[in-house]
């Protein structure tokens, strides 16, 4: 399956790790599909249309923005055979296509960089209507309303007795498309890792999704909730740190490591001094049970706190508001009063030296954007996590984008900047659901830790690549 001398070389560093260490070390892979996108300008408008259709359903959703997605893999059963999913923590689902497959009006769909063909089922065990996740899956259906659908006899319904029936397929639904799966057990290998009766949802047909994904959110059919069960000595939690990705792609791309479970204090990273975690507490969220959902006080741009709405600091009894800290959106969404404040004040600053850019704006669908000049002056931008003293700094390339223009026909090719932050809607308009979405473009060159134990969140500055070879170096 490794494509590339690079893939490769991946792979040979995760043969050699040790199975007896506290955490599991995954490559995610960030996939750009050139063939789509061609230029920066549609690549931006795509992305960030991508966005908005993702924060407007406030429904299970997929990291679908093509070129911007990581991607994960694995192997499964005595066969191991290879699967390459997106990474999602705003899903509860590990699915991916099984043979033969069907994709529904996917032309166009962009796929990972590597993809893997579908997976054959033959030796893996399906579930029965009996199960726990059977339910999940289906929503908490009593396991006897399962059978029924099942149609196993009147008998076994009564006493609830199905199971040598199988879990009736499921339909399964994201922003921009669904699928139809059944649910399977089988051993599954990441890394040094191997989990015995790994459940996941096998799709045959899907509407516009031709490529798996590894769910990564609060439901007892994620992949951290059955890690919890399956690999107890992980500790319950995760953390990746999100390399940066450009929108240029040409760029040679490196993995952002993907980290189960957590590496000691004693295990230091060699060379590297350790920046503490700020966390902020994860909010519990009736209505949406799978996303992890976190309280902003405010946003400041350069020594100006803007205070957030009530609707961002906490989650409402209806479950309603919050922040969804999520891997598979790419640009944070803000509702738009909020957003308004926060893209007047840094356009008091940023605008009184800088032309504003507005076709740029329209072919990007991005702004406020700017014609920069020389010396430019971008504010620092930080995000006050409720929770006493959760204040994390953004990098300036985390929302400020910069690139050379040259659309315009000329010879000259024009310095732009465009705020990476998105409007997210008027608030009376949004039907419920999440307040905010902290989008992955936000969360590059962090460590981001789900302790799932400690119910927290937490953000500490890394330079990814290098965690990636110090954590690899360290184990060897
Ligand atoms: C980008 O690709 C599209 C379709 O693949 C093509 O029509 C267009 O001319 C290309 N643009 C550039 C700048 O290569
Ligand atoms: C799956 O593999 C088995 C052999 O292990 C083979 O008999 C079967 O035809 C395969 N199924 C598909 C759909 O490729
Ligand atoms: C996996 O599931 C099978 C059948 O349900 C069971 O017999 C076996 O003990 C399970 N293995 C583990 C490691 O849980
Ligand atoms: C904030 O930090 C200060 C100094 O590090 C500490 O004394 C204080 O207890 C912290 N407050 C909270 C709420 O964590």
């Amino acid at each position: 399956m490794p494509s590339s001398p690079l893939l490769f070389l991946f792979f040979l560093l995760l043969s050699i790790s040790r199975p007896s260490c506290q955490f599991t070390l995954l490559p995610l892979t960030h996939s750009l599909s050139k063939t789509h996108f061609n230029t920066t300008h549609h690549l931006l408008k795509s992305t960030s249309a991508r966005s908005h259709a993702r924060f407007r359903r406030h429904q299970l959703s997929l990291p679908l923005s093509p070129g911007t997605d990581y991607t994960l893999s694995f192997n499964l059963g005595p066969q191991a055979q290879p699967i390459t999913l997106y990474m999602d923590t705003g899903s509860d689902l590990v699915w991916f296509p099984c043979a033969p497959f069907k994709c529904i009006l996917c032309e166009g769909k962009s796929n990972p960089s590597s993809p893997t063909s579908p997976t054959n089922i033959s030796r893996s065990v399906a579930v029965s209507c009996k199960s726990p996740s059977c339910s999940a899956a289906h929503n908490s259906i009593p396991s006897s309303d399962l059978c029924a659908m099942a149609r196993c006899p009147l008998e076994s319904i009564e006493t609830s007795d199905c199971a040598s029936f199988l879990c009736p397929p499921f339909y399964y639904a994201y922003g921009d498309g669904s699928l139809i799966a059944r649910l399977y057990r089988d051993t599954l290998s990441l890394s040094s890792l191997f989990l015995k009766n790994f459940t996941f949802g096998c799709a045959h047909t899907t509407l516009a999704e031709p490529t798996g994904v590894a769910g990564f959110g609060r439901g007892s059919l994620s992949l951290p909730a059955q890690l919890a069960t399956l690999a107890p000595q992980l500790g319950n939690r995760f953390s990746y740190c999100l390399v940066s990705h450009s929108f240029d792609s040409e760029r040679v791309r490196r993995p952002s490591p993907l980290i189960l479970g957590h590496y000691h204090e004693k295990e230091k990273i060699s060379g590297g001094e350790m920046v503490e975690f700020v966390y902020t507490p994860m909010l519990e969220n009736p209505k949406h049970p799978y996303f992890y959902c976190v309280g902003l006080d405010g946003i400041s741009v350069g020594k100006r706190i803007i205070p957030a709405p009530e609707m961002l600091r906490r989650v409402d009894r209806r479950g309603d508001g919050g922040v969804v800290v999520d891997s598979g959106t790419t640009f944070t969404m803000l509702p738009a009063g909020f957003y308004d404040s926060v893209v007047k004040e840094f356009d008091r600053r940023v605008g009184r030296v800088n032309e504003r850019a507005r076709v740029i704006e329209e072919k990007t669908g991005l702004a406020p954007c700017y014609y920069l000049k020389e010396a430019k002056e971008v504010p620092p931008v930080t995000l006050w996590f409720a929770g006493g003293n959760s204040s994390v700094v953004l990098p300036k390339k985390n929302y400020f984008y910069e690139f050379l223009d040259g659309s315009d026909g000329g010879n000259r090719k024009r310095r732009v900047g465009c705020l990476m932050l998105m409007n997210g809607g008027d608030e009376s308009e949004l039907s419920g659901g999440p307040g905010a979405t902290l989008g992955n473009y936000q969360q590059q060159g962090f460590e981001v830790v789900y302790d799932l134990e400690e119910k927290r969140v937490g953000f500490a500055r890394r330079q990814c690549a290098s965690l990636w070879e110090k954590l690899n170096r360290d184990r060897n």
